[in-house]
């Protein structure tokens, strides 16, 4: 008799913070927006006990793991974020099966517009339609935010949670806040600038800064949600303008806490040159991705500028929809 299983196909996409960066690991809230690079993932169950991983983009072609020792946690680096997730699910679920996983990413992991996020997602969605389990998208993002606090150990989780609710949200850390913000988009300009940033070291010192410094990064982080919620403002609005200059705000008061680079600053002050309404660091910083918003007249010379200076434009859509399942 020969079997022939499901295949379920899952897409989650990446993801841009807009406001809120560091300030959301200590309770305060952040803005991103979900963005069209996104992440597949296809998984089918195994009639054996491997789990068998196909993940081109980090060269990873035919990773075999038995069910049995996944729990041992002790993955390869680049297939931690699913076998993680994979166990997670069994654990969680009390199932098991043989699988075969493929991943396809329509972006380099290199950008910081989190792969790993949405990897984790795609896998636990492809999960529960595999095994027929109705899980709600907070479940979803329960489990996957575990998942991806057991590899990397730190995180608020707003890009597991822009991942699978997509569009633009009002999120705070471990999804104790996910607000849907009312916008049909933003005009970013999105510049990379070529380092790649290490977020987990970079949380490390602004805590340690806030351990050190507790009366000036408390009222940062303050300030920080003042911005935040007025940005959230200016996006219902579209008040480019005003929301430009919380981007100026925002990246300013970032940098006091150490996280920008020489980097960033080229980027953003070209950006700002050439006639951006507003430009900031996008994430932990250190490096990855600046953004910036121009009218539609100035775009192309802030791009240009933001060249000049040695940074990459990343072409994106944002407030893309979030995560999609659906069986082949
Ligand atoms: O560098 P990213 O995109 O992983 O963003 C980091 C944003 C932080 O607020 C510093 C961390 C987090 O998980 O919220």
């Amino acid at each position: 008799m020969i079997i022939v299983f499901n295949m379920i196909t899952a897409s989650a996409p990446g993801k841009l913070m807009l406001f809120g960066e560091h300030a959301v690991v200590h309770g305060k809230p952040c803005i991103s927006t979900a963005v069209d690079h996104r992440m597949i993932v296809l998984a089918k169950k195994r009639k054996d006990d491997l789990i068998v991983l196909k993940t081109s983009q980090v060269g990873i072609k035919n990773y075999k793991i038995r069910i049995k020792d996944l729990k041992n946690r002790n993955y390869n680096k680049g297939c931690s974020f699913v076998f993680c997730a994979v166990n997670n699910f069994f654990e969680k679920y009390n199932v098991k099966s043989g699988l075969e996983i493929k991943t396809k990413s329509e972006f380099s992991s290199e950008f910081g517009l989190g792969s790993s996020s949405a990897v984790t997602v795609c896998a636990i969605g492809a999960l529960a339609k595999l095994f027929k389990i109705e899980m709600k998208e907070k479940e979803i993002f329960d489990l996957a935010y575990k998942t991806v606090l057991d590899v990397q150990k730190r995180g608020s989780g707003y890009d597991v949670a822009t991942a699978i609710y997509g569009g633009t949200i009002l999120f705070k850390r471990g999804g104790k806040l996910i607000k849907k913000i009312n916008t049909r988009g933003l005009p970013l300009i999105v510049g990379y600038t070529g380092v790649k940033a290490d977020t987990a070291e970079l949380i490390k010192m602004v805590e340690e800064k806030e351990k050190k410094y507790p009366e000036l990064v408390n009222p940062i982080f303050d300030l920080v949600e003042t911005i935040v919620l007025q940005a959230k403002r200016y996006i219902e609005r579209k008040d480019l303008d005003r929301l430009g200059g919380l981007m100026n705000f925002s990246h300013g008061i970032l940098a006091a806490t150490g996280v920008s680079s020489k980097e960033l600053e080229k980027l953003i002050y070209a950006a700002r040159n050439a006639g951006a309404l507003g430009a900031k660091l996008s994430g932990a910083g250190g490096g990855d991705c600046m953004i910036a918003i121009a009218n539609v007249n100035s775009r192309r010379e802030v791009e240009r500028a933001i060249e000049k200076v040695g940074g990459k434009i990343i072409e994106v859509k944002t407030n893309v929809k979030g995560l999609t399942v659906s069986s082949l």
